[in-house]
């Protein structure tokens, strides 16, 4: 099962909300100034669009409510492992909160801090000194390479968090994931009583 985004444990009435609700931006929302317009660090996607990469801030739970409503059913499912709607509100405001004990959570934006175009969180278990991560990116940007700089980032965070190692839960027919971990060193393997399910993993070698 995955973790972090359905665990959020929305009301009855914000799932009710969101099993009535095609997939589009929740009504009446209004786009309001970005909350951190202009900060982060700036880099370019491969096709040259400017991006800034930086941590959620509780300031984001409107702009990540409209970058699910973005998302295709089957990224939804290929993210959380299940149909989902739209991101119920109290979701998104429990996502952008993150207590930074437990949950390191970053965004990749536009450059003008408007629009969010990527998000990646890493889930910390200080008992395995391990690291959980989840990721999904704007369909409109995928391929730029903004999934790898939100990997490359939460592996550099979860090292300087003192885990040994950071892990997924993948659907086997998730060849853009699998390829992306692959690439960054993760190797795979089987979970044991769910067929469909791999699980990624790489070691880390702690930071001097
Ligand atoms: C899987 C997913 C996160 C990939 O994100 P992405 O932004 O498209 O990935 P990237 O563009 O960074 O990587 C794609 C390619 O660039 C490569 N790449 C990107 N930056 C690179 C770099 N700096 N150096 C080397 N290779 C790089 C990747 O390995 C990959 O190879 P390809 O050219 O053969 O396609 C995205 O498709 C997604 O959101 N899927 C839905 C949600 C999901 O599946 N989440 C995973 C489960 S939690």
């Amino acid at each position: 099962m995955k973790t972090h985004l359905p665990r959020a444990a929305p009301s009855r009435g914000a799932r009710a909300q969101a099993a009535a609700s095609p997939l589009r931006p929740p009504a009446r929302t209004r786009i309001q100034a970005p909350p951190d317009a202009g900060t982060g660090e700036a880099f370019l996607a491969r096709d040259g669009r400017p991006l800034r990469l930086r941590r959620i801030v509780p300031g984001d739970a409107d702009a990540l409510r409209r970058a699910f409503a973005r998302m295709t059913p089957e990224q939804i499912r290929l993210r959380v492992f299940h149909v989902l709607n739209e991101l119920p509100e109290p979701v998104a405001r429990f996502l952008c909160n993150v207590d930074p004990d437990k949950v390191a959570a970053f965004v990749v934006t536009d450059d003008d801090g408007g629009e969010i175009r990527g998000e990646a969180r890493v889930h910390f278990d200080h008992v395995t000194e391990s690291a959980e991560f989840a990721i999904a990116i704007d369909p409109a940007f995928t391929g730029n390479g903004v999934g790898w700089s939100l990997m490359t980032r939460l592996i550099e965070t979860s090292r300087a968090h003192g885990m040994r190692a950071i892990w997924g839960h993948v659907l086997a027919e998730n060849s853009a994931m699998l390829d992306l971990a692959s690439r960054l060193g993760f190797s795979r393997e089987a979970v044991s009583g769910e067929p469909g399910l791999l699980r990624v993993h790489l070691a880390l070698a702690p930071t001097r």
